[in-house]
């Protein structure tokens, strides 16, 4: 791709309480996120002319919404996509298309794109982990990349499973915008930033920060960090 724009979702209810997993709602905070969203692509995208001032009108648009949203009006979710060269992959969990809501481009959803799965462990906090099953925390602790959650996945099983989404971002001549999870987007990172193996559990991942992505002559990337303004 021309450009890859990496983001987890904005702040979850499940984050606010630390709970894991699960397919929670955005938090009013993360809900700020994806209104930010728009605006914050638009001073990275690589277009001109009409197509900027539409953007822009549309910008305006979602802005008026979050005035108006206060007062109960309603809101510019999923805008009519433009007919410009990116478009937008989530997963198939709710924080992840809430985040995405406001962006006025095409929209793909894949399960591969979903957070690593925590199996029993889902829906408990760290705190919980450790208390309801203490040798699962332990061989976490010991082996992030390798450990897999009882009847869930490792950070490697999840590697695996992004293959084809990262050989499709590879391929696509379009400008890519993933809105993902903090796990999942680990390995993308990892792999794109050509990071070795073992430190991919343990990546910076910050939330409410796009990182943008772009290849250079020789192969590899540079990367970027934007946080929300
Ligand atoms: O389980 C969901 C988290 O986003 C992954 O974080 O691998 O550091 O526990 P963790």
């Amino acid at each position: 791709a021309r450009r890859i724009w990496l983001t987890r979702h904005g702040q979850s209810e499940y984050n606010l309480v630390e709970r894991i997993g699960g397919d929670s709602n955005l938090a009013s905070t993360g809900e700020v996120y994806a209104r930010c969203l728009p605006e914050m692509l638009l001073e990275r995208l690589p277009l001109v002319g009409l197509e900027r001032a539409r953007i822009e009108e549309i910008v305006a648009g979602v802005e008026a919404g979050t005035a108006g949203a206060a007062a109960g009006a309603a809101r510019a979710a999923d805008p009519e996509p433009l007919p410009v060269p990116v478009s937008v992959w989530t997963s198939t969990l709710r924080r992840t298309i809430q985040t995405a809501r406001y962006l006025p481009f095409p929209k793909l959803r894949w399960k591969a794109l979903d957070e690593i799965q925590a199996g029993a462990c889902d829906g408990l906090t760290y705190e919980q982990i450790a208390q309801q099953y203490p040798d699962e925390f332990m061989a976490r602790s010991k082996d992030k990349l390798r450990y897999r959650y009882p009847a869930g996945e490792s950070y490697l099983d999840v590697i695996q499973r992004l293959e084809p989404v990262v050989i499709e971002m590879e391929r696509e001549k379009e400008c890519i915008v993933v809105v993902g999870h903090q796990a999942v987007l680990r390995a993308v990172l990892g792999y794109f930033m050509a990071k070795p193996l073992a430190s991919i559990p343990t990546l910076d991942i910050p939330l409410h920060t796009l990182m943008e992505l772009r290849p250079r002559p020789d192969g590899t990337m540079d990367y970027e960090f934007i946080p929300m303004p």
